[in-house]
């Protein structure tokens, strides 16, 4: 049966395990895997921009043996009011797996309920579950661990706080908490935090899950991850102006990252806007993984792309 991912939630803990360990596996050596997806294709349906997500998306397939297709929404007939469905229906036939960016939400569920093949979420209104899954094979790499040591990790041993919006990413991020049970922190202004009710269904998974609208809380000193994104996301830009003065107070700088007990490691899935909610100081700092994460994305990708494409074997 096909799978889709639209959230971190479409896969299970052992299956995001068993795909932290195949993305080590597939970094370490990328050659045995050159020809593992040879005669596949993925297309790729852009909505908004990018740079990361195409690409790290188009190389890995390459890098596997496979091809992409890269298809903006504007030379598309669904520019012109043809259904998702028929899109869904007709692209099934050509290539092997689909993954799109998009502003809906709704249009990722209705391109994978018509499709007969994985559809792969690229970012979306809510979600950007291969940012997050990425993300914590970028974490598993720095705590020192490798293919075999991420089977059986305690994630709850680590702490990663979020510091910005309540968005896609940090939504993925927050719903990955719960599956594999790291303490999650979330650090930002009341009027663009999660709703208490999804805070709560979190929580009834992951007890270690808080939001406080002040960055000095105490539950974030001992973090071992700080994470940040941009506090306008693609489609927010009319509330710009405003969003810069209301999380203002919650730029990751030095005076911020000197608070934390531990040497802590700076995250942001870029692109970042430098100078708003990240200092250029912090970005290109000793504690920044930020391009460790960038690169991380094509890596992990991989893996997942390997496993939707041949069963995981
Ligand atoms: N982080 C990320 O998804 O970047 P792009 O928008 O460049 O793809
Ligand atoms: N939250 C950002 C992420 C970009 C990768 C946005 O949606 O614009």
């Amino acid at each position: 049966m096909k799978r889709d991912i639209i959230e971190v939630t479409d896969l299970k803990e052992a299956e995001i395990r068993f795909l932290l360990s195949r993305a080590f596996a597939i970094k370490k050596n990328p050659k045995k895997y050159s020809k593992s997806l040879s005669g596949k294709i993925l297309a790729m349906i852009f909505h908004k921009p990018s740079t990361r997500t195409r690409v790290s998306f188009e190389a890995g397939m390459l890098q596997l043996g496979g091809e992409a297709i890269n298809l903006t929404s504007s030379e598309l007939q669904l520019s012109r009011g043809e259904a998702i469905k028929d899109t869904a229906k007709t692209l099934s036939g050509y290539v092997d797996a689909i993954m799109i960016r998009t502003t809906k939400d709704e249009d990722i569920f209705e391109l994978a309920k018509w499709a007969d093949i994985p559809v792969i979420n690229g970012l979306s209104k809510s979600f950007h579950p291969c940012q997050a899954l990425s993300d914590i094979f970028t974490v598993c790499e720095a705590k020192g661990l490798d293919e075999a040591g991420v089977l059986d990790f305690d994630f709850s041993t680590l702490k990663i706080v979020f510091v910005g919006d309540a968005n896609n990413v940090s939504r993925s991020l927050l719903n990955l908490s719960t599956i594999l049970n790291f303490k999650f922190g979330i650090a930002g202004p009341e009027e663009f935090k999660f709703s208490d009710e999804e805070i709560l269904r979190a929580q009834e998974k992951n007890k270690n899950v808080y939001y406080s609208k002040d960055v000095n809380d105490c539950f974030f000193k001992d973090a071992d991850f700080v994470y940040t994104d941009v506090w306008t996301s693609m489609g927010d830009e009319a509330q710009e102006e405003k969003r810069k003065r209301m999380f203002e107070k919650y730029q990751i700088n030095e005076k911020l990252l000197s608070k934390f007990e531990k040497n802590v490691f700076v995250m942001h899935c870029l692109p970042a806007r430098r100078g708003q909610e990240i200092t250029d100081e912090v970005i290109d700092g000793k504690n920044s993984i930020i391009f460790e994460q960038a690169h991380n994305r094509m890596h992990f990708q991989k893996a997942l792309l390997h496993w939707l494409l041949t069963d995981g074997k």
